[in-house]
């Protein structure tokens, strides 16, 4: 009698509908599933903070899997955060509990542009030895690793920390064009590094976020934004992970973000998935997009939504459940776990 082969999460149906092959059901996972709404969570972050919260490897471990335990997710996203590679090349960045990332030092000039650190792999020993850990604990379950796409992390840079109209950003990305391009490219080898690291230490999937892409105008995005995301990606060299790629706002995009690089594209509910399946095009799985604030309302609307996105994430050549934008922080868990059941159910091929 032979060994049973136990499936790995390379044949998972995360990594599988990622690459547009058959699976047996939708698989399903939430952007921002770690932390905010679990109480779990919170207790164990009580007294630390965040950026100190992802560098401890064991903490990282812990938090990454209290979603998997509790939802039955298909998928674990590592904890981290899209600022921590600048933070760890040294750049003074704060997490503001409520607020998010606030930079000590804005990017204002060229000479700033040029005083940013690079990112030394030898300091992500913490990441190598959490997602390590993580993959053992795993086991069939795939983790995803990410980063923050160029775009996004030079809007925080620049801003020195979140802001809705992105109006510095675009004002030092029109007059600067020159140090824009240093910048973005710095950010996406920074990018790269860190991705690197995590696909080395066994990640069976990476999503770039570039949650802010939406604000720009689909010429801007593909003359000053897309070819660094690219480089993203091409700096990957022929690592074997699904790649993800995921904006905010970016209907209007949609046909471009496929040309960086990516085997899945993540979407926001702003556009429904199979009118979302033509605008990228055929070579591409999709990503999302129940609005997260449908969580907050009825169960009966819960049910009807998520029933619709199911149904219209059939358009894809390969479908993956998620949210169009990250848990919010109100959210019941157990409507999470409700929903992980609901997809589970209704995507059974
Ligand atoms: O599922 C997960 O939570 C995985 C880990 C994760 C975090 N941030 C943890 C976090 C991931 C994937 C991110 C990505 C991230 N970080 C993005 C891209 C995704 C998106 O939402 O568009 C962005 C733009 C950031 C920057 C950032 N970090 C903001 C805007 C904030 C503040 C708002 C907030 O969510 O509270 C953070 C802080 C942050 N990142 C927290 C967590 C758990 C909260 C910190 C805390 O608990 O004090």
């Amino acid at each position: 009698m032979g060994t049973p082969i136990t499936p790995g999460p390379a044949d998972s149906d995360l990594v599988r509908a990622a690459r547009g092959l058959p699976v047996s059901r939708t698989p399903v996972w939430f952007m921002r599933q770690a932390g905010r709404s679990l109480p779990e969570y919170r207790t164990l972050r009580a007294g630390t903070a965040m950026l100190q919260a992802c560098q401890d490897p064991d903490m990282v471990t812990e938090i990454t899997l209290q979603p998997v335990r509790r939802h039955g997710v298909d998928a674990a996203i590592l904890f981290s955060d899209i600022v921590l590679p600048l933070v760890v090349a040294g750049v003074d960045i704060e997490i503001k509990p409520g607020i998010g990332p606030v930079v000590a030092n804005p990017v204002r000039t060229v000479a700033d542009v040029d005083a940013l650190p690079p990112l030394e792999p030898d300091r992500l020993d913490f990441l190598v030895t959490a997602v390590r850990q993580l993959v053992a604990e795993l086991g069939p379950t795939p983790l995803i690793g990410f980063a923050g796409a160029p775009f996004t992390l030079a809007t925080y840079l620049i801003e020195g920390g979140p802001s809705k109209e992105h109006a510095r950003t675009k004002a030092f990305m029109y007059s600067e064009p020159a140090a824009w391009q240093r910048l973005l490219e710095h950010l996406a080898v920074s990018a790269a590094v860190f991705l690197r690291a995590q696909i080395g230490a066994g990640v069976s999937a990476v999503q770039l976020f570039d949650s802010w892409a939406g604000v720009l105008s689909a010429t801007d995005y593909a003359q000053r934004v897309l070819p660094h995301s690219r480089e993203v990606f091409d700096g990957l060299g022929d690592t074997d992970v699904p790649r993800i790629h995921f904006g905010v706002g970016t209907g209007e995009l949609l046909s471009l973000i496929g040309d960086a690089g990516a085997d899945m594209v993540g979407v926001d509910w702003r556009i429904p998935l199979d009118e979302a399946a033509r605008r990228v095009g055929p070579g591409f799985s999709l990503q999302g997009n129940l609005d997260p604030a449908v969580l907050l309302a009825d169960r009966a609307t819960v049910d009807r939504e998520v029933a619709r996105v199911v149904a219209q994430g059939r358009a894809a050549r390969g479908h993956v459940f998620n949210l169009g934008h990250g848990v919010l922080p109100d959210t019941d868990p157990g409507v999470l776990t409700h929903v992980v059941e609901l997809v589970h159910e209704l995507g059974r091929r």
